[in-house]
């Protein structure tokens, strides 16, 4: 499908810090695909993100968004109607006091012609499943809605590149998973591209790819499976892994030899059933 964003050896060091935050990063994400990035505090991850819409240049190495250079500043703009961002505290992101007016926001500002406006409103909020709520006032909602919310704000722009950093930080779990299973509808069936920045191990599982970030540097690169397969290495990072990973590391640590790439609860309930079976079997004959 081609790459949306590349970074070509991206170093990047805050103005009169004596660290680099990110080094040497080389990295593309593919159209269309659903990348998660971990690691823990501190370790770039939001600085990883603001480089992929031009909020921060690198000090060194560039990065590209749809082929164009975000130190181009002429390019600038179309660079940041490409890539939309959504951030933690919901709060800070709706700006008017009615959830179709918020979200008719940014395209307004664009200067997109006012019928459009009202299409793609509908159509954004249609997607976020927040239609219903479009003449609520959006301080009323839950953080859950309101963070949808958010979410189609920056649909209405119709960007190519979704960024979301820690979007579900502030939200209760019944909010965290209203998002998370947005936001995993808009790749899977409308073909967005997303980027999800996330403390929360479940919310990678289902990840086409899961990078993790240590120091600025890019410590692991896979699909979750693979990462995650690498339980020590997580450890070392300070990283937890899925609770699925661990009992099967443990139980291999007692003897089973159960595939190590089982990260949703059914299907490693199922292999450690049938493991079981096996064994009494083995036992009794
Ligand atoms: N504006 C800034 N000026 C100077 N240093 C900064 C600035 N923003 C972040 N930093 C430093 O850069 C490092 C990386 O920060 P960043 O916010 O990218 O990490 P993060 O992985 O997103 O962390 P968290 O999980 O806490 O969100 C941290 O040490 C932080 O203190
Ligand atoms: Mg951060």
């Amino acid at each position: 499908m081609g790459a949306i964003v590349e970074f070509e050896h991206v170093t990047f060091r805050y103005p009169e810090e004596s660290r680099d935050i990110l080094c040497d990063i080389c990295l593309s994400i593919e159209k269309g695909s659903f990348t998660a990035v971990l690691g823990h505090n501190g370790s770039g991850k939001s600085t990883l993100a603001k480089h992929m819409n031009g909020i921060l240049l690198p000090t060194q190495g560039k990065v590209f968004v749809a082929g164009l250079c975000t130190a181009d500043e002429d390019r600038i703009l179309e660079i940041r109607h490409t890539v939309g961002m959504v951030f933690q505290n919901p709060d800070n992101q709706i700006v008017a006091n009615v959830v179709e007016e918020d979200v008719a926001f940014a395209p307004e500002n664009l200067g997109v012609p006012s019928e459009e406006i009202r299409q793609r409103v509908d159509d954004a909020l249609r997607l976020v499943d927040m239609y219903e709520y479009r003449r609520h006032a959006p301080h009323l909602l839950s953080g859950g809605q309101k963070q949808r919310v958010a979410i189609a704000g920056v649909l209405a722009m119709q960007p190519e590149l979704i960024v979301l950093d820690e979007p579900t930080a502030m939200l209760d779990p019944k909010g965290r998973a209203e998002v998370i299973s947005t936001v995993q509808r808009l790749c899977r069936e409308n073909g967005m591209t997303v980027v999800l920045i996330t403390h929360h191990m479940d919310e990678c599982i289902d990840a086409d790819r899961l990078i993790v970030m240590s120091n600025g540097r890019i410590a692991a690169d896979g699909s979750p499976a693979e990462v995650f397969s690498h339980v020590k290495e997580m450890e070392d990072e300070g990283l937890d892994v899925p609770e699925t990973v661990r009992i099967v590391r443990d139980l291999n640590d007692c003897g089973f030899v159960l595939p190590t790439d089982l990260l949703h609860t059914e299907e490693c309930a199922d292999a450690i059933a049938a493991a079981v079976l096996q064994r009494r079997a083995a036992w009794q004959s």
